[in-house]
């Protein structure tokens, strides 16, 4: 079969559509993948199943403005992700912009429209949002394009399925389908086919090569190795220096130095740095060994897309092997979603197997318990059910492919101000370490902060008496390596809001416990720095909440001569929780300087920053806020909640807050 991948020429997608006779188009704005892969599912469901012709589309690739050209034989649907605050993904950034325009967007036909107030009304379309409840704008993405396309008039079928990535984004994902697709089929006028499982098409083609040259080979680096400069699609691979900030020998909280020197890369102080991590040998070799590919890890390999319906011509960088395919580019720590499990049951190679497999794709309660709740790979999974080695041997690789998701970067807050180091990003990063709930027994790993902590035991072969967790590939000769310079690993930069006022004698109170102090500790810096050079800056509190002040009181020295620089009633307020019987928290040592923090907030006009926690300390830190605003500032519980929401919208109330 020669592989033949879709050509992605034209900007204009209803163009693309006509030339490769589409019926639908599965648009998605996606900026962990997963919103990607769901779109790939959707894409591939419809041709498979259904027998209509679809393709993925990557938001950013296509001018949306084409959305009124879109016949109504045809169909468009959004796989929309939304990102921290209510905002789009990257990728879906110009369409965003396009459709919220302040009067309706321009769209192609609009000068032969006869009614321009409904510019959308051939268009038909279905919506599925990624969310996570505890934000506040909750699918906001899908929600603001759903009431958009109805506004300019176009034609929602079934209704838009939100998904919740603190609850079960996959279960909810599922249970939107079983409504949408009879709705799909009937305003498509079609019907499931019989195609069966057995005869599942492939996405991938995967052709082992023999000869292939060192230099071509892809072996852990990400992008394209002939473009030269440097973006999210092709990281940095940056020297990283690291020091443990903790002083616990069980927890670990690392400060990396990673420097961008020549990279072209540049950072304002309170963006993201994002980290491309590496997966553990050990679920590596779990993996490889459970699907009968361990005596074949060094062999080169392409793979490429025959599914035309295939979101890009390449899923990596290849030609690759096996082992840098799975220790670099395909995400294989992540829970298998139930269809995954089902479609390798097919491949199974005993009818017990085979059995168990599909129990675990189609009993929810028994994949709750057995899958998810224990976070297990697919390796695990596996293990769990057959572990001789091979026993999945008969699975072919590119199902293996289709089902993972690929690797993906993790972001951390800068923690370093742009103005004082603009070449040495730094970030502070707490490693992972957990144990399931319904698992007592098993230790799960987060893999990039062991990754980064594996890298700084490499370096550092001194520190001694560490626990033993995952083993990493450490070494190399590739991008992401150790070697008599330091260690270096992939990274890029992401623009965010969260942003000093412009003015630094604007008082702030910035709020953040843990390693919610990171991108405060680059703020506390920039006003050191720029007090230092002169500048009037205005107050600054800082509230820190850790465990204890001998164990992870997180950048202790330096806080005394950034403060003492700015001078006045600049001061970090501590809230130790683990120092007493009670508990104490930075919202309870707001409350003791309620009133202080009251008159900054009414009367010097502050800005208020909040990082860290997304689920529990966020909301508990907003409440105190709404409590100030009824103490000292008289207002009802309403006014006092429509007041926080003002400093908000105002740009004074920010937040930096991960789930
Ligand atoms: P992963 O392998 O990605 O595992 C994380 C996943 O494990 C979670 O998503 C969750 O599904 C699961 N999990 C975690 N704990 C449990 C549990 N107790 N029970 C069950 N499942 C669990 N981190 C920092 O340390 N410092 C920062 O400055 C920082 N800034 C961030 C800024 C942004 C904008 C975002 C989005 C995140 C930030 N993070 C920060 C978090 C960081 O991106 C990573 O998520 C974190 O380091 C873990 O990555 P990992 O690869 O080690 O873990
Ligand atoms: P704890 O772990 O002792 O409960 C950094 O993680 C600090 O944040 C720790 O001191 C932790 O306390 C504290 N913390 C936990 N839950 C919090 C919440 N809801 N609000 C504020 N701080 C919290």
């Amino acid at each position: 079969q020669t592989p033949v991948a879709a050509p992605k020429k034209s900007r204009n997608f209803v163009e693309v559509m006509q030339q490769q006779s589409r019926r639908v188009i599965v648009f998605y704005g996606s900026q962990t993948g997963t919103a990607e892969d769901y779109a790939s599912r959707i894409a591939k469901e419809c041709t498979q199943k259904y027998n209509v012709n679809a393709m993925t589309a990557d938001l950013e690739e296509y001018d949306m403005e084409h959305l009124d050209e879109l016949p109504t034989d045809k169909l468009a649907i959004f796989v929309l992700a939304t990102y921290g605050e209510g905002e789009p993904t990257d990728n879906a950034v110009p369409f965003w912009d396009f459709i919220n325009q302040e009067e309706t967007p321009q769209f192609s036909q609009a000068d032969s429209a006869e009614d321009l107030s409904q510019p959308l009304k051939n268009l038909r379309y279905i919506g599925f949002g990624l969310g996570n409840k505890t934000y506040e704008h909750f699918n906001e993405a899908i929600r603001v394009v759903d009431k958009k396309l109805t506004a300019f008039g176009a034609t929602r079928i079934g209704e838009c399925g939100e998904g919740d990535d603190d609850g079960s984004l996959e279960e909810d994902f599922m249970a939107w389908q079983e409504a949408m697709w009879p709705a799909f089929c009937e305003v498509m006028e079609v019907s499931e086919t019989a195609i069966g499982e057995a005869e599942r098409t492939a996405t991938y083609h995967t052709q082992e090569i023999e000869f292939v040259s060192e230099t071509d080979l892809y072996l852990g680096e990400l992008g394209d190795k002939t473009q030269s400069n440097y973006d999210a699609k092709k990281p940095f691979p940056a020297l990283i220096q690291s020091r443990d900030l903790f002083t616990s020998s069980d927890r670990h909280c690392l400060h990396l130095d990673i420097d961008i020197t020549g990279s072209g890369l540049r950072y304002l102080t309170g963006d993201h740095i994002a980290i491309w991590p590496t997966n553990s040998e050990t679920e590596v070799s779990r993996l490889v060994k459970a699907i009968g590919l361990i005596d074949k890890l060094d062999v080169a390999v392409k793979v490429e897309a025959i599914d035309p319906a295939a979101p890009k011509k390449y899923p990596f960088p290849v030609p690759t092997t096996y082992r840098s395919i799975f220790r670099h580019y395909l995400d294989i720590a992540t829970p298998p979603p139930r269809p995954v499990l089902g479609a390798i049951a097919q491949y199974a190679t005993s009818e017990a197997t085979k059995s168990k497999l599909e129990s675990l794709a189609s009993d929810k309660d028994l994949y709750k318990s057995e899958v998810v709740e224990s976070c297990k790979n697919l390796g695990e999974v596996l293990e769990s059910i057959d572990s001789t080695p091979g026993a999945f041997a008969d699975v072919p690789f590119d199902l293996i492919v289709e089902s993972l998701s690929r690797l993906q970067p993790r972001y951390y807050s800068i923690s370093s101000s742009s103005l004082e180091s603009p070449n040495t990003i730094t970030v502070t990063a707490v490693t992972l370490k957990y144990t399931p709930e319904s698992t007592p027994d098993r230790t799960v790993y987060g893999v990039a902060t062991n990754y980064l902590w594996a890298m700084h035991q490499a370096a550092h072969p001194e520190i001694q008496n560490v626990e033993s967790g995952p083993e990493y590939y450490t070494k190399g000769p590739r991008d992401t390596y150790l070697n008599q310079d330091g260690v270096k690993v992939p990274v890029h930069v992401r623009k965010s809001n969260f942003k000093l006022p412009r003015n630094p004698s604007v008082p702030v109170i910035l709020v953040g416990p843990g390693t919610g102090v990171a991108p405060h500790r680059a703020f506390v810096r920039e006003r050191a720095f720029q007090k230092r050079n002169g500048k009037d800056v205005g107050k600054t509190l800082l509230f820190f909440g850790c465990r204890r002040s001998d164990e992870d009181y997180l950048y202790k020295d330096e806080w005394p001569e950034l403060f003492d620089t700015l001078g006045g009633e600049s001061r970090i307020i501590n809230a130790f929780s683990r120092e007493t019987d009670k508990k104490v928290y930075v919202q309870d040592r707001l409350r003791e300087n309620g009133s202080e923090v009251w008159d900054m907030l009414d009367k010097q006009h502050a800005y208020i920053y909040v990082c860290g926690d997304a689920k529990r300390m966020a909301k508990d830190v907003q409440t105190a806020f709404i409590e100030f605003a009824q103490q000292f500032g008289g207002k009802s519980t309403e006014e006092a909640e429509q007041y926080v929401k003002d400093l908000r919208s105002k740009g004074r109330y920010q937040e930096d807050v991960w789930a």
